[in-house]
């Protein structure tokens, strides 16, 4: 990637930074235009948070929703995803026995959400086990479908997983979940401006994703996407002006004039909503600067940091090419003291990456971003060759 790119971001020159994935890196005009929000605000609280906010915060929506393939009305601004997932699972009414079925690569913060509503509604989580190494999409489709019962009302799927950094097939599954009454939530954290969205065709009841990540807005920039006829289901998890005691019906008005979906959730009390407006810039910034040509160059280069380790190791990939996130890539280490290892690699070599531990595998886990460069993948696996001793690991394991 040239230098020039890199110079364009805010990460330290003194940090190797491969860890995009975990919060994303803000290039440095959209980051002005963040501030120039921030400063707009504070120039006229009250005209920017009372008199002018509904209609400030649509244009987001609009410039989002044509890149995500919807409509503005389907989809609502929220600071995380961890949010927008939280407020569908504990709108959704679940009796005790009900089962939220899921895999077993989804994310923490998540598991915890779906075990406190299990908790309190009753309701039973199954987590179906993904053959691995994943290389077909009917291994994903056909475990996920084995796993529905008909107790089953919800389906719980990451679209690109945290640990392991896999692009799930997660199209048919939604559709068979639709055909059962079974309610699909999907967390896509990770895909918006990593991969193309369709959202609307893709069909999931709900949807929510990140903004500041791969899209590179401002922390503090997600979405919840949920079809028409499912839109009434939803509660907000915090009660303010939006909330009014209307019907939630298809066409219903919402207290601010649009519909109850998007009043409800947008309208939280104050809030910074900077990084928010700031979507649009960050697809102007996507497009003045050919940014599906870096993302070639950027999955390129991660898939071949990973054929590399690969060769050094001796260990297989987790999947086949095509069920790997495009900028990230869970490579498998042999057994270690992953949080000796993580420290190491950033104390000696001043790489930020995430070493762990995912089931039995120890996995580093590289995100390759328009600032990455050759010579810094070369680095890693010079680093990983050291702290891991890999010289001849590879013949070792094959003899
Ligand atoms: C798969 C997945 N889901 C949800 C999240 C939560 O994102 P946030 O902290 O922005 O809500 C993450 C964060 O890395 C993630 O990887």
């Amino acid at each position: 990637m040239s230098e020039n790119l890199a110079r364009q971001f805010l990460i330290r020159e003194d940090v190797v930074f491969l860890n995009h994935g975990s919060f994303g890196a803000c290039p440095r005009p959209v980051f002005a235009a963040y501030q120039n929000w921030q400063l707009e605000l504070e120039r006229q609280p009250v005209e920017f948070l009372g008199r002018n906010l509904t209609e400030t915060m649509r244009q987001p929506r609009i410039a989002l929703a044509a890149e995500l393939g919807t409509v503005p009305e389907n989809i609502v601004g929220l600071t995380n995803a961890t949010l927008g997932l939280n407020i569908v699972a504990q709108s959704l009414d679940l009796k005790p026995g009900d089962q939220i079925l899921t895999t077993d690569h989804e994310y923490s913060a998540l598991e915890k959400t779906w075990a406190y509503v299990a908790r309190r509604t009753g309701a039973e989580i199954v987590v179906v086990k993904i053959p691995m190494p994943l290389t077909t999409e009917a291994q994903f489709t056909d475990t996920v479908i084995a796993g529905m019962t008909d107790r089953t009302r919800v389906l719980f799927l990451s679209h690109i997983t945290s640990p392991t950094a896999l692009l799930f097939p997660i199209d048919r599954s939604i559709a068979e979940a639709r055909k059962r009454g079974i309610w699909s939530v999907i967390d896509g954290a990770h895909t918006p401006g990593h991969i193309k969205l369709e959202l609307d065709a893709l069909g999931a009841d709900f949807y929510s994703g990140n903004c500041h990540k791969w899209m590179m807005a401002p922390k503090g920039s997600a979405f919840l996407h949920a079809r028409p006829e499912v839109q009434g289901l939803i509660n907000p998890l915090v009660i303010s002006h939006g909330w009014t005691a209307n019907s939630k019906e298809p066409g219903a008005k919402g207290a601010f004039g649009n519909s109850p979906f998007i009043d409800e959730l947008e309208m939280q009390g104050t809030r910074d909503p900077a990084p928010w407006l700031t979507v649009p810039a960050a697809l102007a910034y996507r497009r003045d600067n050919d940014w599906p040509s870096v993302q070639a160059h950027c999955h390129a280069l991660a898939q071949d940091t990973a054929r590399r380790l690969g060769e050094l190791t001796g260990l297989a990939p987790l999947s086949a090419p095509e069920f790997c996130a495009p900028q990230m890539v869970a490579m498998p280490v042999p057994d270690c003291d992953v949080d000796a290892i993580k420290d190491a690699l950033l104390d000696k070599y001043s790489i930020e990456i995430p070493v762990f531990r995912w089931q039995d595998t120890c996995i580093v886990r590289l995100s390759v971003q328009g600032y990455n460069s050759k010579p810094q993948m070369d680095l890693l696996l010079t680093a990983l060759t050291d702290l891991l001793h890999l010289e001849g690991a590879a013949e070792r394991r094959v003899s």
